[in-house]
Parts: structure tokens; sequence; C-alpha cells
């Protein structure tokens, strides 16, 4: 049975004081055994953020890793930094990245292969346009982007798979949770085809404008094994309704 996953990606927000009201507001919420909570925050702040969730069952990961290991790469934080650093998770390809910073498939699944090398768990997202739904590609656009990762990559019970739309990130519009089940169940079937029963194991998060009132239906879904959230992670009150929405 796959444990879900409520994930917290704070994007290039929030400071020393804001942080620690955010932790501070989460601290009481209860996480039921069946599901698994991390947050990710912009890099700087990671250390203050484990010394904040250390007495509590929030976990602590990155937004991003270098596809490189160490060296002469400036501005570059490799995987095995981060593992030094206590870091079991971090968020590979998320459509920032790919649409503001120029990453590609292959830098994506470069980054993969590193993070797993270090023993640091990917969080690989993918999605579509609103260009490439409404031209009928969604499905191609998404299988296209695991492909990369699994041509170099050996699939593993740890990866997490998030399917974020882009037309659905910072928008407020959402997916429905049919149309979500539908390509969490056609990546599930193609992951079985490429990596047989490990499939089962793999968690495939939904991402995009999730909220405490869209995330229980989600979640109910068969293939939704959890949550990528943006917006509604920086607020305590609303995150702590989403995990209660996987607690239920
Ligand atoms: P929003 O929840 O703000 O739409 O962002 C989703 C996202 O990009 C999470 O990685």
């Amino acid at each position: 049975m796959r444990q879900y996953l409520v994930a917290g990606n704070w994007k290039s927000n929030g400071n020393t004081e804001s942080n620690a009201a955010l932790i501070g507001g989460l601290k009481s919420t209860a996480i039921g055994d069946n599901v698994e909570v991390l947050v990710c925050p912009p890099i700087l702040y990671i250390s203050a953020v484990q010394a904040e969730t250390a007495d509590t069952a929030i976990e602590v990961g990155a937004q991003n890793c270098s596809a490189t290991q160490e060296g002469a790469y400036t501005g570059e934080v490799t995987s095995a930094m981060l593992a030094d650093a206590g870091l079991k998770w971090v968020i590979i390809g998320h459509s920032e990245r790919r649409t503001l910073f120029g990453e590609t498939d292959e830098v994506v699944a470069a980054k993969v292969k590193e993070a797993v090398a270090a023993g640091v768990k990917p969080i690989i997202c993918i999605g579509e346009t609103l260009e490439e739904r409404e031209t009928g590609q969604a499905e191609a656009v998404c299988l296209r982007q695991m492909d990369a990762v699994l041509a170099t990559n050996a699939p593993s019970a740890d990866w997490v798979i998030a399917y974020e739309p882009v037309w659905a990130i910072g928008t407020g519009k959402t997916a429905s949770s049919a149309d979500a089940q539908e390509m969490h169940g056609a990546l599930r079937r193609y992951l079985r085809e490429k990596a047989g029963d490990v499939a089962e194991d793999m968690r495939i998060l939904y991402g995009g404008s999730v909220k405490p009132g869209n995330a229980a239906e989600l979640f109910g879904q068969e293939d939704i094994d959890g949550a990528l959230v943006g917006g509604a992670s920086l607020k305590a009150e609303d995150f702590a309704g989403i995990i209660a929405a996987a607690n239920a």
C-alpha cells in the first residue's frame, strides 16, 4: 500500500521569520500513519527549517540539485551536499526550472542520476502546457518527459513522480479529479510496462492549485498518492487542511 506524500514546494518565498512562523503553525497538525509530510524551503533556509522541525514528523527536502558532481560549477549545490546536510528528498525538473531556467529532459535525467547516486530520493516533475493539452498532446508530452529519465536511470520504488500540468500551477485552475486520475493511471500503466511491479510502489503526486477544498477529491482517486503543493503550502492552515485530507 502506497503511503500518501504531501509535499510543500515553498519556491522562492519566505524569510527566517515567516519560515519559523509557518513551521510553528504546522507543529500541532496530526500526521496519520499512512501519510508522509515534506517541506522544501529555499536552500539557504534548509538548516534552520531542519532545526525547527526536529521534534516533528515533518521532513525537509530541497527544490533543486546540480546535474554535476562537485567541482568548478559556481552557484551549484550537488546531491552529495544535500545528502551530507541530512536531506532525503529533492524536487527535480519542476516546470519553472524547465521553462524559466532552460532545463531540458536530458538535464532532468542527469539530475535524477546524481540524486539517486547520492541516496537522495527524487521527486520528478512532469506536465504539459495548456497548448499541449488543447492539441491533444498531454499524455505524449508526459511520457516523453518520463522516457528521458527512464533512458538513463533504473526505475526505483523510491522515485516519486509529480504530475503538474503547467496550466494549473499558480493559476487557481486545477485539473478535474477525473482528468488527473486519467493521467495518473496512464503514467502508472506506462511505468508498469517499463519497470514492472516497482510501478505499484512508486508514488504519483498531483500538483497545480491544490487547496484544502479540492485535496480530498484528488486523494480519493486510485492513482493519486498525494500532492506537490505550492501556494497553499505557504499558509499553515491551508497546508494543514491538505494534510488532514490525506489523513482521512
Ligand atoms: P501551486 O500549488 O501554487 O499551483 O503550485 C504548484 C507547484 O508548482 C508545486 O510544485
